[in-house]
Order: C-alpha cells, then structure tokens, then sequence
C-alpha cells in the first residue's frame, strides 16, 4: 500500500501514521475550514450516498457532534446510536454482533468504548474504515490530528514549539495520544500532573527511545516563560477505581483567574474538553485560550478524514 494511501484505512492508533501522514491529514483539512477556503464551500456533496455508523459506546459531545456534523457537510447520511441501552446489547447481543450488523448499513464506523482496545476489536470484525474516537483511558486519534491542526494553524508550525501536558497524564487518552504524535516533531514536552496522575512510563520510553527532550513537573511551574501552548486536561473520575483517591487529587491541578497573567505573556491555553473545574470561565474570552477554537477545529479534521478513508479527498 502507498504510504499516503488512506482509502479504506482504519485510524485506530496514533502510532499506525507517520509524521508525513499527519502533516498530509493537516493540509487536507485546510480544505474545509472557512479561514483557508474563503470562497463558497464545494464539498458539500464528495460522500453523498455513503452512510457513517455511530457507534457511542460512553458518553461524548463534542467528538460526537462534530462527527455527525462532519459526515452532513461532506454529503453523508449518519445512523447510530449513542446509548447501546437502547440497541440489543441490552438484550445481551455481544459486542462482534453488533459491529458486523452496523458494518452492513454503514460504509465507515466511528466507535467510542470505555474498554482499550474496543476499536481495534471493531476493526478485526468490520470489513469498512473504522475509526476509533477514543478507546478507554488508551487513545483518541482524531482528538489529536485536531490538536495538532489548532498548533500548526496558531504557531504556523509544529516543529521547534514547546508544548505542556498538564493534568490527568495517566488516563487521559487524549495526552497519551497527543504526546506520541508530537515525538515524530522536533517539539518539546513538559509534563505536569500530581506523581500519581504521571504519564505512563511505556509513552516516556518510547519518547527517550526517541530522542525527546523532556521533562516532568509535579507542580504548576510559577512561570510558563518559553512554552507555546499549555494544554490542560480533566482528571478522568471514571477511570478511578477508587473515588477517595480521584477526591484527594482532583483539585491539585487547576488553573484560576491568576492564569490570565500567563495568557497575557503569550502561552496558549488548550483542552480538549469537558471541563469540570480545573480551567476557570474567566478565562474564556482571553484570546490565547483557544480550546473552543481547537473544539470547532475538530469539524474540519474529521470532515478530512472521512472524506480521505472513504476516498473522497481530492
Ligand atoms: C476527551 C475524551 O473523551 O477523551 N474529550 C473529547 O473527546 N474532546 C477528554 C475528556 O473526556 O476529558
């Protein structure tokens, strides 16, 4: 298969693309967003006919919509569900039945799971593009090829930034996937979260093997003098098993008012979202916290894919 061949692909793990790949899915999403493409849209139409299967196993907005949304703007129809309690799973269907009938209305499939590898096993069953929108506290590709999107877009590149990990770096599978796909980028990483909360140790190998430069905090540094873009995440509260032990650090690592000093220096506030409490309202209107940019993003990003995995992209 040519390396730059995405039709028919599945985007299941962050580690499945290279540099080359990922910079190719950036430029193609230019292609839909109204800030690079000023004149009338003409996409409108590339996937008419072709069906997009939401299969929402755990609880999404954002990833959810903008998929939704993403298949409607480029032509397609979307089936789905978003509550398996209301599908034969409650009836006791097993997960492999369920994906091999989606995989026969649909021609790509976009899961959601709080099990790791529950996308990966969609793949091995469906014979269409799967494409994973977040498997457990594992990965969220999507959520990073939008992540890197909204740093080219802001820094007008990605190599030679200095990007911050701050928050849940154990469960928080946007980071995880995040921080591998920066690594193929001359970037460095600062990690910031509670011992406890600390990316896992298997993602730090593989950035050292790698040659990354570097280097884990455990508390919020008093200055982010020479740090591009901080991004900040939720403490993942369902993937504790112990809720006393969610409730001693949930509150260790949030970002006040006081932040407004730090954006006014230049540093550019992300988060994937849902917020819960860890990044204060009062910062919404600074023009460095672009998380709700970064959320709109997303549109373009899966308009992108879908339209590449379905063979669409021109
Ligand atoms: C994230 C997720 O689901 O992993 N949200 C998202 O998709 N934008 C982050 C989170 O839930 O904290």
């Amino acid at each position: 298969m040519n390396k730059l061949t995405f039709k028919g692909r599945d985007i299941i793990d962050i580690n499945d693309f290279s540099k080359e790949e990922l910079l190719f899915i950036l430029k193609t999403a230019r292609k839909f967003d109204p800030y690079f493409i000023k004149k009338d849209r003409s996409n409108y139409t590339i996937a008419q006919g072709k069906i997009a299967g939401l299969l929402f196993f755990e609880q999404s907005t954002r990833t959810e919509q903008s998929f939704r949304s993403a298949a409607q703007k480029i032509g397609m129809g979307v089936i789905g569900f978003n509550d398996p309690e209301a599908t034969s799973i409650h009836k006791g269907e097993t997960f492999a039945d369920t994906i091999r009938i989606m995989d026969s209305y649909a021609d790509v499939l976009i899961i959601r799971h709080s099990k790791a590898g529950a996308a990966k096993k969609a793949s091995e069953v469906a014979d269409i593009p799967v494409i994973n929108a977040g498997d457990g506290s594992n990965q969220h590709p999507t959520q990073t090829m939008l992540d890197l999107y909204t740093m080219m877009k802001e820094a007008g590149k990605i190599d030679g930034i200095t990007v911050a990990l701050m928050g849940d770096l154990k469960y928080g599978r946007t980071v995880h996937a995040l921080s591998i796909a920066l690594s193929h980028f001359s970037v460095k990483q600062i990690f910031i979260s509670h011992p406890s909360l600390a990316m896992p140790e298997e993602i730090l190998e593989l950035l050292k093997k790698r040659g990354v430069d570097i280097e884990v905090l455990e508390e919020i540094p008093k200055d982010f003098k020479g740090i591009d873009f901080l991004y900040q995440t939720r403490v993942q509260k369902e993937r504790f098993s112990d809720l006393k032990v969610y409730n001693k650090i949930k509150d260790e690592f949030i970002l006040g008012k006081e932040f407004l000093s730090q954006l006014d220096k230049g540093v550019k506030l992300m988060h994937p979202l849902p917020r819960v409490n860890e990044m204060a309202a009062e910062l919404d209107s600074h023009p460095n916290a672009i998380y709700f940019t970064q959320a709109r993003n997303g549109l373009y990003i899966r308009e992108a894919l879908l339209a590449l995995v379905l063979g669409r992209a021109s």
